[in-house]
């Protein structure tokens, strides 16, 4: 029998990109899915490619968090309890600090830091105590160093990883599995789909994603590592040695992406890595 055969899972971010292949992949291995995001009818044509898989849509905006309790518990109902939760929406804002609205920062900051957190405070609510259930946070490599014009979404995934990190230490020993998870350069629409600093739609895929992993790639590293337990893991190109690189020598790393970061990460890549 399969890993994921049986197994309960409820995606958020399940519309498109890296949740999206996550859908595809766990449906094909045996996986009961709940599936949400905003765009419903989305949601919906990608339940209608599996017309004889389990397979429940839940439209959630994680911005309100007003209603995350409630579509918390209804995700928690449908197969009777959940086994992994993957908290995967995300947005991005791409623009100068100087130049970036507040009220822009703080939905990037509602979307992918409150939201996860309160469908965490819902979970743990109704959680029965000893039964495991793995929650998988998609992080970001800018969870791990900040970058130039990156500030509110870099924020968001330290915060992530700080917040996430306190609660694997709190509950451990009580069933309750955190992995964080850290994509490289995948190619979705998420910078597309992102805004500039006033709030407008960025409409441009940033040219480090288009040269990036396949999302269906990048979903098939994710499930391996959770398969193989790990806490924190990346998955990408070699990018994916910029954390390192950050651990090991942070100075020169500082140096490296103080400007233009993302084409010198690409000649960092090219230089030492060959690709
Ligand atoms: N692509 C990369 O290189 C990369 C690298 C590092 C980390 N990540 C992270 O990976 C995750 C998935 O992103 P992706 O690259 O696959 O981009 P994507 O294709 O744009 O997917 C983003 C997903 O988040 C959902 N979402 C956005 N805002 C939402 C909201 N308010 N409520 C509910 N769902 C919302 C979107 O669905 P709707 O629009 O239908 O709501 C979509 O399903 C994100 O957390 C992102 O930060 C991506």
């Amino acid at each position: 029998m399969g890993f994921w055969v049986h197994k309960r899972v409820w995606i958020v971010g399940a519309s498109s990109g890296i949740g999206e292949a996550l859908v595809r992949i766990l449906v094909e291995n045996g996986a009961s899915l709940v599936i949400s995001a905003r765009n419903e009818p989305k949601l919906r044509e990608l339940k209608s490619a599996f017309p004889s898989s389990p397979m429940e849509v839940l439209p959630v905006d994680v911005e309100d968090h007003s209603v995350l309790s409630c579509k918390t518990d209804r995700a928690s109902e449908v197969y009777g309890g959940l086994d992994y939760v993957f908290l995967n929406a995300g947005m991005t804002v791409r623009d100068l600090v100087a130049d970036t609205a507040l009220d822009v920062e703080r939905k990037i900051m509602d979307i992918n830091f409150w939201g996860p957190v309160a469908i965490t405070k819902a979970i743990l609510k109704n959680r029965s105590p000893g039964s495991p259930l793995h929650l998988v946070l998609t992080s970001s490599l800018s969870g791990k160093y900040g970058v130039p014009k990156l500030a509110a979404y870099a924020g968001s995934k330290h915060a992530l990883q700080g917040y996430f990190d306190s609660l694997r230490a709190e509950t451990h020993g009580s069933g309750l599995f955190v992995h964080l998870v850290i994509p490289g350069f995948i190619r979705t629409n998420i910078t597309v789909a992102g805004l500039r600093g006033d709030g407008s739609r960025s409409g441009k895929m940033q040219a480090a994603l288009a040269d990036g992993m396949e999302p269906e790639v990048c979903a098939r590293g994710i499930l391996r590592g959770l398969e193989r337990g790990r806490e924190e893991f990346v998955v990408g190109g070699s990018e994916r040695f910029t954390v390192l690189l950050n651990r090991i020598f942070p100075g020169m790393m500082k140096r490296l992406i103080r400007s233009n970061p993302l084409q010198r990460i690409k000649k960092v890549k090219r230089g030492f890595f060959g690709t």
